[in-house]
């Protein structure tokens, strides 16, 4: 069965965090199983211009306008009763996600799209980039590994320099880090040093981010 992975457009804008995060998912998911909806027209020239998410279906409507079966339709939220599980995937044909840039706290408007979907689904209590949970469903439903399985990173801090780091308030997946050295924990365990798995250009767009003046 082919999966098909729904992004609901829900931000006002097309930030850059955005762009960064619908080209990564285009690296793992094939670009015409992915569907971004409810994209403005200016939206959808901006992402056209885009090698990485080229055969990416960019749509106007809204998902329920798109006339999906909605018993196919299952919706990730963080607030479902069920887990995620590798049979989910015989169940459902359509993955719904919000397009929408993680806060903190969170604010729920993954709420506003429970009326596109009879089912809902969670990938844990911890709120995850777009990117991560459409990663970690396709893992789950296609590779069929268990949500417990998959390495995470929590909160990730990302140091610039000695001054300067940002705490990310999500949960990422982990992937060992190519360059450093493992490291030995106190117990005396070597554990491989892992980074947390994040769209290309990111660290670069959180950095000039880093550095802009505040809008007060
Ligand atoms: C950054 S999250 C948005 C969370 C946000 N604070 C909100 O207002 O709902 C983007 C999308 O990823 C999916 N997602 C993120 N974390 C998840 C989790 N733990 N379980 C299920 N889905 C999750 C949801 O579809 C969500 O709409």
């Amino acid at each position: 069965m082919t999966h098909k992975y729904i992004i609901e457009h829900m931000e006002t804008d097309l930030h850059e965090w955005c762009i960064l995060e619908y080209s990564h998912i285009a690296t793992f998911v094939f670009p015409p199983n992915l569907i971004i909806t409810r994209l403005k027209d200016a939206e959808i020239t901006e992402l056209k211009k885009l090698q990485a998410l080229d055969g990416t279906q960019l749509r106007r409507e809204t998902v329920d306008e798109t006339g999906i079966d909605k018993s196919k339709i299952c919706l990730l939220h963080p607030n479902a009763e069920q887990q995620l599980e590798p049979e989910d995937g015989q169940t459902f044909d359509y993955f719904l996600f919000g397009g929408i840039l993680g806060d903190d706290p969170p604010r729920d408007r993954t709420s506003e799209l429970c009326p596109s979907a009879h089912a809902t689904r969670h990938l844990g209590q911890l709120q995850m980039t777009t990117d991560t949970a459409i990663n970690v469903t396709k893992k789950v439903i296609e590779d069929k590994v268990r949500l417990f399985d998959i390495p995470f990173i929590d909160f990730p801090e990302i140091v610039f320099d000695k001054n300067e780091s940002v705490v990310m308030p999500f949960r990422y997946i982990a992937i060992p880090h190519t360059t450093k050295s493992t490291l030995q924990t106190t117990n005396n365990e070597i554990k491989q040093n892992m980074v947390p798995l994040l769209p290309t250009g990111m660290l670069e767009l959180l950095k000039k981010d880093a550095n802009e003046p505040l809008d007060l």
